[in-house]
């Protein structure tokens, strides 16, 4: 009985353990690389660990350079660079990698500084161990998408899939508003993670996927 017991207990405390279960949460869409209006985001004060990244705007951190800067809700935002990387830039089943985010300037440099951070796979999602940046305003980049603009919605609320709510267009494509809007948004999560928002390819997507 106690053996029993001792066991669930080594149990739980590696599941305490894995960072999967990391309770430290990231959840500010204003961090997407589509947010081109600077709110002031800034991981200066970051606490070093493990985070799992909770977003409508979706949450992986872009793997393309944010040009220029001004995006992600920061003046210099970081990205995950894929230089030095051979194979996948994301984990799978279950492992852990080691990569490096780069910094982009409103200079148009790319990658005027670089922080190490590490990714692991959780299944149905990432976390990242991140490290603090130096300097106000530099933050990590999460999701790609947008909030609805005013007037318009979505099963998430943000794109893609933004619908006028008070449609009063055909009834076929009332009826299939729903399905389009969850389909689009699984599919691009799936297929499209890294993809500019692409406004209004919404059938595009449900149709590839079918066909
Ligand atoms: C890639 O590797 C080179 C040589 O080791 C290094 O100088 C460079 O900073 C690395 N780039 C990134 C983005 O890690
Ligand atoms: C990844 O980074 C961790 C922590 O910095 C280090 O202990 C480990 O050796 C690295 N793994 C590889 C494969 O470089
Ligand atoms: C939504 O549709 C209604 C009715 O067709 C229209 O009056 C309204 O301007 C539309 N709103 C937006 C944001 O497109």
């Amino acid at each position: 009985m106690i053996c029993i017991f001792l066991f669930l207990c080594l149990i739980t405390v590696t599941k305490l353990e894995d960072p999967c279960f990391t309770t430290k949460l990231i959840d500010d869409w204003r961090r997407s690389v589509a947010n081109a209006a600077i709110t002031g985001v800034c991981d200066n004060f970051l606490e070093e660990g493990w985070y799992r990244v909770i977003s409508s705007a979706g949450e992986l951190m872009p793997t393309e350079c944010p040009i220029g800067g001004y995006r992600c809700g920061t003046t210099s935002p970081f990205w995950l660079s894929s230089n030095n990387v051979t194979g996948s830039l994301y984990p799978h089943n279950g492992n852990t990698v080691n990569r490096t985010t780069c910094r982009a300037t409103f200079s148009g440099n790319c990658c005027d500084q670089t922080i190490d951070i590490r990714i692991k796979d959780c299944g149905c999602y990432y976390v990242y161990y991140l490290k603090h940046t130096t300097g106000c305003y530099s933050a990590y980049c999460f999701g790609d998408q947008l909030p609805c603009p005013d007037g318009l919605t979505s099963s998430t609320g943000f794109t893609p899939g933004c619908v006028n709510s008070s449609c009063s267009g055909i009834g076929k494509l009332k009826e299939a508003r729903p399905i389009r809007c969850i389909m689009s948004c699984v599919t691009s999560r799936l297929f499209f993670p890294n993809k500019e928002a692409a406004e209004g390819d919404t059938w595009y997507l449900l149709v590839s996927l079918i066909g």
